[in-house]
């Protein structure tokens, strides 16, 4: 809990320091990468770093917490830590990383804001860092522990067993740990850090989603190709469709993430967009084996049904289930798909079960268009849970 004295000034300082935020966020990255370039080159995506969301979700995230801290005193933004943390954790972060990055943070800040950083100033925002900094660091330690892994000793080497291509931009590949051990638990909708050593030397890390069922077993995950039509391609994904078959090598983290299914009888609304079905996936897998017998809908919106990532499986399971539905749009459907499932996912002609709890997974307007349709239909906003394929900048705007 924030200082009375700290609580004043940074009440009082918050407007100049979120209005600044932005240009601390850009000036800091350029500190701490000047200082370490190794950060940039193997731990940072640094397609985010040049589409500048990373540093988008870095700065809110700092600002929406301190505005906890003054508005809700003795409360914390659990879900927004973690969220954080176990993106930390599937990246091995450790705490003597916390002192490197408050360095170069206050040395940006005080560039920022010259001489409104009194010593009052800084120390009052040196409070609201240590306590996000330390409140991140507990849980991502107790997410190494559950996971039986030292902080940075995150990464195993795993042998990809086969390759499937999906659609004509996803591969599906399936892996084994290279050490023969066994693959280590995760729960449905979580997600490995992939870390991928490119042509220049450096080694990237991108995250995804586990798609099969949680037990024993080799793991899948489905990667789409990000083709450079809006913007460049992207760097790993257009690496593993070129480079990575079955035989290959790759370094995978343990399985992090907060967007997991709860063991509730519930009705559940899966909906996803795109390759957003992926975490889906593995919910209806785990839902299948577990003999699950509530209601569950399950929505999900493409291009077309040959971009469709899964589509048979996800289709077959959801009709799996004693209580499971499908509905799938198409922007551009096959010839026979009903006109009411065409265009963009719109819930407007189906049912949604009073209690539901809704999973979402997809690009953040489809989400935001799902979610406001979900609230609309009485559906309480702590039960709508989503996962973001990139950093969460809809939690640093909320
Ligand atoms: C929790 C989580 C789970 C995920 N699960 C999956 C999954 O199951 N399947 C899946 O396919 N993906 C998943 N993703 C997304 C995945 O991690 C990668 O983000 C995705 O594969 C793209 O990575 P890339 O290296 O190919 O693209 P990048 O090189 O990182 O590029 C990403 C975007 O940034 C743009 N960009 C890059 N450089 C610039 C620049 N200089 N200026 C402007 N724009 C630029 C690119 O055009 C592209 O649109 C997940 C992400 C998260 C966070
Ligand atoms: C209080 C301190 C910190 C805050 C507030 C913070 C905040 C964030 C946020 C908001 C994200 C995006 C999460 C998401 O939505 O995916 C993130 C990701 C990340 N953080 Fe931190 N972080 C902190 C400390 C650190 C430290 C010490 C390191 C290690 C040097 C670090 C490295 C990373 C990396 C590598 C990512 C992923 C970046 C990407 O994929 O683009 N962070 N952090």
């Amino acid at each position: 809990m924030l200082s009375d004295t700290s609580t004043a000034t940074v009440r009082a300082t918050l407007p100049a320091v979120g209005a600044a935020v932005g240009d601390i966020a850009d000036l800091f990255y350029r500190k701490l990468f000047d200082a370490h370039p190794e950060f940039l080159r193997d731990l940072f995506n640094r397609g985010n770093q040049a589409s500048g969301t990373q540093r988008r979700a870095l700065a809110g995230s700092i600002a929406a917490f301190a505005t906890h801290l003054v508005e809700h005193p003795g409360t914390r933004p659990d879900v927004m830590l973690g969220r954080i943390a176990n993106k930390h954790a599937s990246l091995g972060i450790t705490a003597p990383q916390y002192a490197i990055v408050h360095t170069h943070l206050f040395a940006a800040i005080t560039e920022v804001l010259g001489d409104a950083v009194t010593p009052e100033v800084a120390a009052a925002w040196d409070e609201v860092y240590w306590l996000m900094a330390n409140a991140l660091i507990a849980v991502e330690e107790r997410l190494y522990a559950q996971r039986d892994v030292t902080a940075g000793d995150v990464w195993h080497e795993w042998t990809v067993t086969s390759r499937t291509e999906d659609t004509p931009d996803v591969a599906t590949f399936t892996i084994t740990p290279a050490e023969g051990t066994p693959a280590p638990a995760f729960r449905p909708g979580q997600y490995v850090s992939v870390q991928v050593e490119l042509p220049d030397g450096a080694r990237q890390i991108r995250q995804y989603s586990l798609t099969g069922a949680p037990g024993p077993g080799p793991r899948s995950f489905s990667v789409k190709r990000v083709r450079g039509t809006e913007g460049p391609e992207g760097e790993v994904s257009a690496h593993l469709h070129a480079r990575l078959h079955a035989g290959g090598r790759l370094r995978v983290s343990a399985p992090y993430g907060d967007l997991v299914l709860d063991d509730s009888d519930a009705p559940l609304f899966l909906a996803s967009a795109g390759i957003g079905c992926t975490p889906i996936l593995s919910m209806l897998e785990h839902l299948a084996e577990a003999g699950h017998r509530a209601p569950v809908t399950v929505v999900h919106g493409d291009r077309s049904p040959a971009d469709h990532a899964l589509r048979a499986r996800h289709g077959a399971l959801a009709a799996g289930l004693p209580g499971g539905s499908s509905h799938f749009w198409y922007e551009t459907p096959e010839p026979g798909h009903p006109a009411e499932r065409t265009g963009r996912v719109d819930l407007g002609g189906l049912e949604v079960a009073p209690g539901t709890h809704a999973y979402l997974c997809g690009p953040l307007p489809f989400m935001r268009a799902v979610r406001s349709q979900l609230l609309d239909r009485g559906v309480a906003p702590a039960d709508v849970h989503y996962e973001v394929f990139g950093p969460d900048l809809w939690l640093a705007q909320d």
